[in-house]
C-alpha cells in the first residue's frame, strides 16, 4: 500500500531519537508492518540549532497546529511536551483532522486525556501513548491488552527516572541533590522544567493514566496526594539506610471501599524489597491483578533511547493497522473517578 506518512513535532531528547530510530529501522519497519513508513515533516521550536541530524530532506513547519493539519500526513507525532499551548492545539487539530496521534506527552494526557480520547473517537483516529509512562517499558500495553482479563486492585512503583536517579547517587555517591539533579539534566532525563520532576508532578501525571488504564475510570490527576524529594537531604538518607531502608520516591493507586486512593510521596522502603534494587534512571511499576497475583516490570524510565523505543512501537501498531480505544474502552464506558477517603500513610 501507500507508505505511512508522519509528521514529526519536537526535536528535543525524544524527537531527535525517534528521528534516529526511524531512519535506522525504515526496511525492518517496512517488514514488521507491512507498508513502507517515513518522516515526511517535522517541527520544532528553532530551525538552525545543530541537533547532529540531517534534517534537509523533511519538509519544515514553523507552526506545529499547520503541520498537524497537514493534508499529507496520516499520522502525528508529538514530542513538544507541555499540558496546554502548542502540544495541545496541534493534537487537538491533529485528531479533528483524522490524523492518528502518537505522543509521549503525559502532562497533556493527565490534563485531558479523557477529552482527547473521545475526540479520537468521534474522528476514528487512535493516540498512541506508551512513551507516556515508564519510558521504554511496555506498561500501557501491560495492562491495557496484557492483563485485561484481570480485576486490577493496586498499581504502584518508581515513575520517575530523574527522582530515581538523584535518590541512588545521593545515596551511593554522597552527591548533593543540586549536583544530581544537574547530572540527570545533563544525561536528558528531566523534564523542559525539572520542578516537574522533583515535586513529583510527574509521577502524578503518569500515575492518574495507569489509574484510568486499571480501574476503567475517568483520568484524574487533580486529585492525587502530592509529595516530591525536594526536601529529602543526605542525613535522611543516612538515617534510613541505618533503619535498613531505602527512600523511594513512589506513585500508589489502589481500589478501596470507599473509592480509589492515588498518592505520591517519598516512601521508606526495606532494602530487601524488589522496589529498593531498582537504581538510576531505571523505574519499575507493579500490578496486583486476580489472575495474576502481582506482576513487576522494571526497565529504563527516560532517556531518548528508551522512550524513542516505545514512540516507535506505537507508530508501528498504526503502520500494522491496529486499533484500540486509548483508554482501554469507549470512553462513554469509563466509570466516574470516586477519590477515596484518605488514610494517613
Ligand atoms: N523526566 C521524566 C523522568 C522523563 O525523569 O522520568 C520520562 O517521562
Amino acid at each position: 500500500g501507500d507508505p505511512l506518512k508522519l509528521g514529526l513535532a519536537g526535536l528535543g531528547t525524544v524527537g531527535v531519537s525517534v528521528l534516529k530510530r526511524l531512519g535506522m529501522m525504515e526496511n525492518e519497519l517496512a517488514m514488521k508492518a507491512g507498508r513502507a513508513t517515513r518522516v515526511d515533516a517535522i517541527t520544532a521550536r528553532s530551525r538552525n540549532k545543530d541537533r547532529g541530524v540531517d534534517l534537509s530532506s523533511y519538509r519544515w513547519f514553523d507552526d506545529p497546529v499547520a503541520l498537524a493539519k497537514d493534508a499529507d500526513i496520516d499520522v502525528f507525532v508529538e514530542l513538544i511536551g507541555g499540558d496546554s499551548g502548542p502540544a495541545e492545539e496541534a493534537v487537538r487539530a491533529a485528531i479533528i483532522a483524522g490524523k492518528h496521534v502518537v505522543t509521549a506527552n503525559k502532562a497533556l494526557l493527565a490534563k485531558h486525556g479523557n477529552e482527547l480520547a473521545r475526540l479520537a473517537e468521534e474522528n476514528n483516529v487512535s493516540i498512541n501513548f506508551e512513551a507516556a509512562v515508564a519510558g521504554g517499558i511496555p506498561v500501557i500495553k501491560t495492562i491495557r491488552e496484557g492483563l485485561s482479563s484481570n480485576q486490577i486492585t493496586r498499581v504502584y512503583g518508581i515513575l520517575n527516572g530523574t527522582c530515581n536517579y538523584i535518590l541512588t547517587r545521593m545515596e551511593d555517591d554522597g552527591l548533593t541533590f543540586a549536583e544530581c539533579l544537574e547530572d540527570a539534566q545533563r544525561l536528558g532525563y528531566a523534564e523542559a522544567d525539572p520542578t516537574f520532576d522533583v515535586e513529583g508532578n510527574d509521577t502524578a501525571h503518569k500515575l492518574a493514566i495507569l489509574t484510568s488504564l486499571a480501574f476503567g475510570t475517568e483520568i484524574e490527576a487533580d486529585s492525587i496526594f502530592l509529595e516530591g524529594i525536594t526536601t529529602i537531604t543526605k542525613a535522611d538518607i543516612a538515617a534510613a539506610d541505618e533503619l535498613g531502608y531505602r527512600i523511594k520516591l513512589l506513585g500508589v493507586s489502589q481500589k478501596t471501599d470507599t473509592g480509589i486512593e492515588q498518592r505520591v510521596h517519598p516512601t521508606m522502603v526495606p532494602k530487601t524489597s524488589e522496589i529498593a534494587q531498582i537504581s538510576g534512571v531505571t523505574n519499575a511499576v507493579a500490578i496486583d491483578g486476580d489472575a495474576v497475583g502481582s506482576i513487576t516490570l522494571a526497565g529504563p524510565g527516560a532517556g531518548g533511547d528508551a522512550t524513542a523505543s516505545a514512540v516507535v512501537a506505537d507508530i508501528i501498531d498504526i503502520a500494522r493497522g491496529l486499533f484500540i480505544n486509548p483508554l482501554g474502552r469507549p470512553v462513554g464506558e469509563l466509570q466516574p473517578y470516586v477519590r477515596a477517603k484518605m488514610r494517613a500513610h
